[in-house]
């Protein structure tokens, strides 16, 4: 049997492209969506999508927005760190998260970075996994990170081990 075209990892109907100020009311409202506290405004996600230190990436599936990854980059270091990544409810499980990760970890590449860093809660047992299955490691606890005082587990990823 022939190879399929597309990895199993990225269903084909899912595309991530970079997000346009366009997407700004729908990124809104995925935030507000998904996120209880420590959400982003709208403001916010103006600043990401205007700055040149940010890549704001969304996950497409007929032409709907369906999740959003926001990754910052700083001058003179070559950590990238994911900001955010979120995908709505209801198109969760489908391999929208992982797509996206994964098109995150091309970006930073393309821009010269050699890890990825994030903050997960440590609750957040569905993105622990995501992370994990996709290669990051676990490396510090940040206590009371979170408005609600919950810890964050630090994970990190070198970009350039594959
Ligand atoms: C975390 C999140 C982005 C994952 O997106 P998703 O599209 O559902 O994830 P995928 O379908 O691509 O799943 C990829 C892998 O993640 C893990 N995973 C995803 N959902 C999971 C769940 N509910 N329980 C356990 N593992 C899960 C699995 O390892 C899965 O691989 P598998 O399907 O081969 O087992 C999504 O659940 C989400 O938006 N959650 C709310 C926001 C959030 O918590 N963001 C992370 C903040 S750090």
């Amino acid at each position: 049997m022939p190879e399929p075209a597309v990895p199993r990892s990225t269903p084909p109907d899912t595309r991530v492209r970079r997000a346009t100020s366009a997407d700004l009311d729908v990124l809104v409202a995925l935030e507000q969506a998904t996120f209880a506290l420590d959400r982003m405004s709208k403001r916010q996600w103006r600043r990401h999508l205007d700055s040149p230190s940010a890549d704001v990436l969304v996950a497409v599936r007929e032409r709907r927005l369906v999740g959003a990854a926001v990754v910052f980059r700083r001058h003179g270091s070559d950590i990238a760190r994911l900001y955010s990544i979120a995908v709505a409810a209801s198109e969760r499980g489908g391999g929208a998260g992982r797509a996206l990760l994964a098109a995150v970890e091309r970006t930073a590449r393309r821009h010269g970075c050699r890890r990825l860093r994030l903050e997960v809660r440590s609750d957040n047992v569905a993105a622990q996994r995501l992370y994990e299955c996709a290669g990051y490691r676990a490396f510090a606890i940040r206590a009371a990170y979170y408005e609600d005082g919950a810890d964050a587990r630090r994970y990190e990823k070198r970009l350039d081990a594959g």
